[in-house]
């Protein structure tokens, strides 16, 4: 397919003419996040119902099920608790939750899209840039589908040569291609040493150094508390597997899966699987606990998702949606929940089933 000359993609080419070859890294991050023409920037209509990919955030029920995940955290934690949503897109499923929680409770969003924090706050939640705004409180986190939308660097096995990383340049016709050079930073090395990974010729691997800080500013104001991540993502040694040879970067435009990541740069999402490894290693070494893992069907079957089917009448288009987030063939086996907690708190919500 013809890509699209979008704006983003003359800026972000002027920038290779002038500033040299960016690692993939840099060019994700503005793709998605550029003040002006990035996809997140620009308010896209996340979870639209249009299209072949369904969301967790556009159905009601999914909203139900974390309102009580987050009712029973704050119960173990006890008095009045701050709601910190990461990255909460239309603010759909913010307005949800809130209209489900009848514990005391302050919900605030952090959202790093200008366009996103507008539209939330229009919906009335508080909305805050970065965590630097918030106080240490006793606070639970719940983010849905945001960890694989952090900016990833991509790095390739070179055979004899060990590992190089892929820095986005331009072609004899200018257009945008990926070149191997050495890494930009030593850290993605450690990872993969860290890891036990070994990237055999040709082979591509996705890594987020960006989880470490972002984690870390979450530990200092979490005090005390759960964090729960909803994401797609499996262990390093599957992310990593020849099964992936090719990376599992991925990209959407206009509700179709496309592989091209230059395709339309700034109209098109891009997003990679989660390391779910790295992420219980960097949260554990900041002194957090491990609380647990389970598969998104079988948390939400655990915190009584099948109690909305029967508070409303409209019962068949309530056990639909019930069934799309728990089901094995869809959504309940496509996202896993990752729960850390500080110490001291008993295992979080929904990991294991009510007796
Ligand atoms: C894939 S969307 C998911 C949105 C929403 N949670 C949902 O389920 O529909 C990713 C969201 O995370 C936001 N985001 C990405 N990186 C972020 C960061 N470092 N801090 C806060 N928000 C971030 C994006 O702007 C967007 O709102």
């Amino acid at each position: 397919m013809q890509r699209i000359q979008t704006e983003l993609a003359r800026v972000m080419k002027d920038k290779i003419r002038t500033e040299g070859p960016m690692t993939f890294r840099d060019f994700m991050s503005a793709s998605l996040f550029h003040e002006t023409y990035g996809f997140y920037t620009k308010a896209p209509s996340i979870g639209s119902p249009v299209g072949p990919f369904d969301t967790n955030a556009k159905f009601t029920a999914f909203g139900f099920a974390v309102a009580e995940a987050i009712t029973q955290a704050a119960k173990v934690i006890g008095g009045s608790i701050r709601v910190l949503e990461l990255g909460g897109g239309t603010g759909q499923l913010g307005a949800c939750i809130v209209s489900c929680l009848s514990i005391p409770h302050e919900y605030v969003v952090l959202e790093t899209s200008s366009g996103l924090r507008a539209i939330q706050a229009e919906k009335g939640l508080k909305v805050v840039e970065t965590l630097q705004d918030l106080m240490p409180a006793p606070t639970v986190v719940f983010g849905n589908e945001v960890l694989d939308a952090f900016p990833v660097h991509r790095v390739m096995g070179m055979g004899d040569e060990g590992v190089r990383e892929l820095f986005v340049e331009l072609d004899e016709d200018g257009e945008f291609c990926e070149r191997p050079g050495a890494v930009s930073n030593q850290k993605l090395l450690q990872r993969l040493q860290e890891e036990h990974i070994h990237l055999g010729r040709g082979h591509i691997a996705e890594l987020c150094l960006e989880i470490t800080p972002f984690l870390q500013g979450l530990e200092r104001v979490v005090k005390p508390g759960y964090i729960i991540f909803v994401d797609y993502g499996d262990k390093a040694s599957n992310i990593y597997s020849y099964h992936h040879r090719n990376g599992t970067l991925r990209s959407y435009y206009q509700q179709q899966q496309i592989h091209d990541p230059f395709f339309a740069v700034g109209q098109q999402d891009l997003t990679a699987d989660v390391n779910f490894t790295a992420v219980i290693s960097e949260s554990t070494s900041l002194g957090l606990e491990f609380a647990g893992w389970t598969s998104q069907g079988a948390w939400l079957k655990n915190l009584g998702i099948r109690n909305w089917v029967e508070r409303g009448e409209d019962f068949y288009s309530r056990q639909r949606e019930v069934d799309v987030l728990t089901g094995a063939a869809s959504l309940g086996s496509t996202f896993d929940v990752l729960m850390f907690k500080t110490p001291g708190l008993p295992d979080g919500p929904g990991l294991h089933a009510r007796s």
